[in-house]
């Protein structure tokens, strides 16, 4: 692949495809990981002359402008990470965009307004991606893919895109695949993964492909209760997905055949309901109760003190670690103890620890820890896994070619 010192930058118009999908309360970003990880990049453009034209996606609109999905918050923060203004364009590929950019001087950046805006950009038909595709290709004269996040999805700027234009790896992509490869090529041992998250159906094909990598495999999560389940314990109201029972029964057989140890809960943080996340009020009915005697009225929403002393001893000696998906519903204080005993047990292990994914991620610095003491903490939740399932990713491909 080719990275940006293999490309002509000063005085051309480079579009960035960044993933700037940063979590956002009432118009706020709660996260600004993700602005601050592809900042360097741009920053390294801006200093080389180049005109700088910002794109990403944020969150799920249909294919329409949508105001709760607008990037215009993500376009002031960034302009406050790289120390220069960000021309935000209210449009992608249309008025806006094309004065905007025209307006650009050498050194200037840009972004540009909520990609998924146009039906185009994750269309499954070919040439209406391609079409929209030519619209971005003439705001721009080299692409720079760097959004990480977005890679696994073969959308028009991600994969489309890099096509039509002289294209180049971006510095948070080379270094996010530089850590995955670490951790499939050249693994120091025990391998731990610790999953979690709420859903095993998300989680199915990593857990099928570390089933012949890991040492050890960690479930928490919502994810953890369908494991109960499987092993016959009653789980509650907790989140259950009883269609994967089978798929679950089969890792755990195929796990004692490989000599792979799969740690699961053996204690939970149960309450009457759902906590209120907006008020964080307290929750009168927390209990902690085993994990084979879950109360029939109980919902699950952390795992449990034993659970997180276990998983942390078995994180311990381990050589390796990633983690993706939280242990229990950390934006509530009563349920954040599981994640906090795994993000402790990473941070006192002398392993090469990775945290992937959004969440994990958010949920590390949201809960305090110092971001810098972990290996690495990914940008990308859905990209990482899909990469370490071994698939091929539509976005590294592009940038291949
Ligand atoms: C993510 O948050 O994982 C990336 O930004 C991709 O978002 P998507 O799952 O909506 O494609």
């Amino acid at each position: 692949m080719k990275t940006i010192e293999d490309l002509q930058v000063a005085g051309q118009r480079v579009f960035v495809r960044a993933d700037l999908n940063v979590p956002l309360s009432g118009g706020e970003i709660t996260d600004d990981g993700r602005i601050r990880a592809v900042a360097p990049t741009i920053a390294k453009l801006v200093q080389a002359g180049a005109r700088v034209v910002v794109a990403s996606h944020l969150g799920r609109p249909k294919g329409e402008p949508d105001p709760q999905f607008s990037l215009a918050p993500v376009a002031v923060r960034l302009g406050e990470i790289l120390g220069v203004p960000v021309a935000f364009a209210t449009d992608t590929v249309g008025e806006s965009a094309k004065a905007t950019v025209a307006a650009l001087a050498d050194g200037e950046v840009t972004l540009l307004e909520n990609l998924r805006f146009n039906a185009g950009e994750t269309a499954k038909d070919d040439a209406e991606r391609g079409a929209f595709a030519d619209e971005l290709a003439a705001l721009a004269d080299v692409y720079v893919g760097d959004g990480f996040g977005a890679v696994h999805r073969k959308h028009a700027s991600v994969y489309d895109l890099p096509a039509r234009l002289p294209h180049a790896v971006g510095d948070l992509i080379a270094t996010e695949v530089g850590v995955l490869k670490r951790l499939t090529d050249e693994v120091a041992r025990p391998y731990v993964v610790v999953l979690g998250g709420s859903k095993v159906s998300d989680k199915v094909g990593v857990i099928d492909n570390l089933l012949g990598k890991a040492d050890r495999i960690l479930i928490g999560g919502g994810m953890a209760f369908t494991f109960l389940a499987a092993q016959g314990h009653e789980v509650g109201t907790s989140l259950l997905q009883k269609d994967q029972i089978p798929t679950v029964l089969e890792y755990l057989e195929r796990a004692k055949a490989n000599g792979v140890e799969f740690v699961i809960p053996v204690d939970a943080v149960v309450s009457g309901g759902f906590p209120d996340l907006k008020t964080k009020a307290p929750v009168e009915d927390r209990r902690v109760v085993d994990a084979d005697k879950i109360p029939a009225d109980a919902l699950g929403l952390d795992i449990g003190p034993k659970s997180g002393e276990l998983f942390a001893s078995r994180i311990a000696d381990a050589g390796t670690v990633f983690w993706n998906g939280p242990m229990g519903v950390f934006e509530h204080p009563a349920f954040a103890d599981g994640t906090k005993a795994v993000a402790g047990a990473l941070l006192d292990s002398d392993a090469f620890t990775v945290v992937g994914g959004g969440d994990s991620a958010a949920a590390v610095r949201i809960l305090g820890f110092d971001e810098t003491e972990f290996g690495h903490i990914s940008t990308g939740g859905g990209a990482s896994l899909e990469y370490l399932e071994g698939k091929t990713l539509p976005g590294l491909a592009a940038l291949e070619g």
